[in-house]
């Protein structure tokens, strides 16, 4: 089968999408699989790119970008033109039509544009199938608002928040500033719809939470700021299989090196004293439920294909649901990849169970 591998775009884990497309683009299994290699790039231009994932990682502190790789920078399809006032009418299979034949896209896209629903919506309309998580899926599990009524909706753990919207914040900051310290200091304050702790502030007292609001509207208008949560961070693998979801050994995240919680610096970059514990030390019951209940998050989000559940484990023993990644991070350091191999599927094992999901 051919399978367009699409990564970067436009959402700020542009260069981790890019990471994360290297590492898979190098466990593929090439006798089974003719791969289109499709960078998006940050303009939203979609672009033949060399298939060469060794200038797809992190050098340094050196993020990778999408034009690194480009064969050419003229735009595939879909050029983003702001100018261009043609609508082109998507016929069923235009898209591979465009591409040449293809049989199913992995979209390896972090954040708004890639894993939020709308590149779905369009795979839909195109008749194209997808490995991962559909329109609605996507678009719940990126918003981190939506997300957490929805886990309250289905009887699920999740941590006290407040939504900044930003109708609410031009009006009536005085009011927000008030329903934020309802929740106790300090707080996260997140843009609602990112990913890899991009513009994530944690602040202790009032008078910095209007700077942390700003910093998180320049990635999202609406902000969503989370009341802290003390306890162990504690994340699981959720994989499709044949019979259904299943979820992987759940693993610790130890943040160290002066980090004050698990930023992007702590999260990609080297030397940054984070530490993985694949497995966690948790005992029978803890694995048990955990595993339970990312599987039930999995479930009431509707997802398909894969998920990384994201929980805190209180010092009251009980645990909450922080967030779901529809498209986790698949670097060398990621844990998503690292919790299935020590749960007994390697690398290119998942690589393939998830293109095989998709074309079923
Ligand atoms: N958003 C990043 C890629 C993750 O969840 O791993
Ligand atoms: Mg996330």
């Amino acid at each position: 089968p051919r399978v367009a591998v699409v990564f970067g775009g436009r959402s700020s884990e542009h260069a981790i999408s890019c990471v994360t497309a290297g590492s898979v683009l190098a466990a593929i299994d090439r006798s089974k699989y003719d791969v289109l290699p499709i960078g998006i790039g940050t303009d939203g231009r979609w672009m033949l790119v060399g298939d060469d994932p060794a200038r797809l990682a992190i050098q340094g502190d050196r993020l990778p970008e999408v034009t690194d790789v480009a064969e050419s920078t003229a735009p595939l399809i879909l050029a983003a033109d702001p100018t261009a006032r043609e609508i082109t009418v998507l016929e069923p299979g235009m898209l591979p039509k465009l591409l040449g034949e293809i049989d199913v896209v992995f979209p390896l896209l972090h954040g708004p544009y890639g894993e939020d629903g709308t590149l779905q919506g369009f795979l839909e309309l195109a008749q194209v199938p997808y490995v991962g998580s559909g329109v609605l899926a996507s678009a719940a599990s990126m918003d981190k608002e939506y997300m957490k009524a929805l886990f309250t909706g289905f009887g699920l753990p999740s941590g006290p928040y407040a939504t900044v919207r930003p109708r609410e914040w031009e009006r009536d900051p005085a009011a927000v500033r008030e329903a934020v310290s309802s929740l106790g200091f300090p707080v996260f304050v997140k843009p609602a719809r990112a990913g890899s702790s991009m513009g994530i502030t944690k602040v202790h007292r009032i008078e910095d939470l209007d700077a942390a609001i700003e910093e998180a509207r320049r990635h999202d208008p609406k902000v969503i700021v989370e009341g802290m949560l003390t306890g162990r961070e504690i994340e699981c693998g959720v994989l499709e299989f044949e019979d259904g979801p299943r979820a992987s050994v759940p693993a610790e995240i130890r943040v160290g090196g002066g980090h004050e919680f698990y930023d992007f610096a702590a999260k990609y970059l080297p030397d940054n004293g984070t530490r993985l514990d694949v497995p966690a030390e948790l005992t029978k019951e803890q694995t048990a439920e955990v595993q339970r209940l990312a599987i039930a998050a999995f479930e009431a989000l509707s997802c398909e294909g894969l998920a990384r559940v994201d929980f805190f484990l209180l010092e009251n023993g009980h645990f909450v649901i922080n967030e779901v990644n529809t498209m986790p991070g698949f670097t060398p350091v990621s844990m998503y990849p690292s919790v299935w191999q020590a749960t007994g599927v390697d690398y290119p094992e998942l690589v393939d169970r998830l293109i095989s999901a998709a074309l079923r």
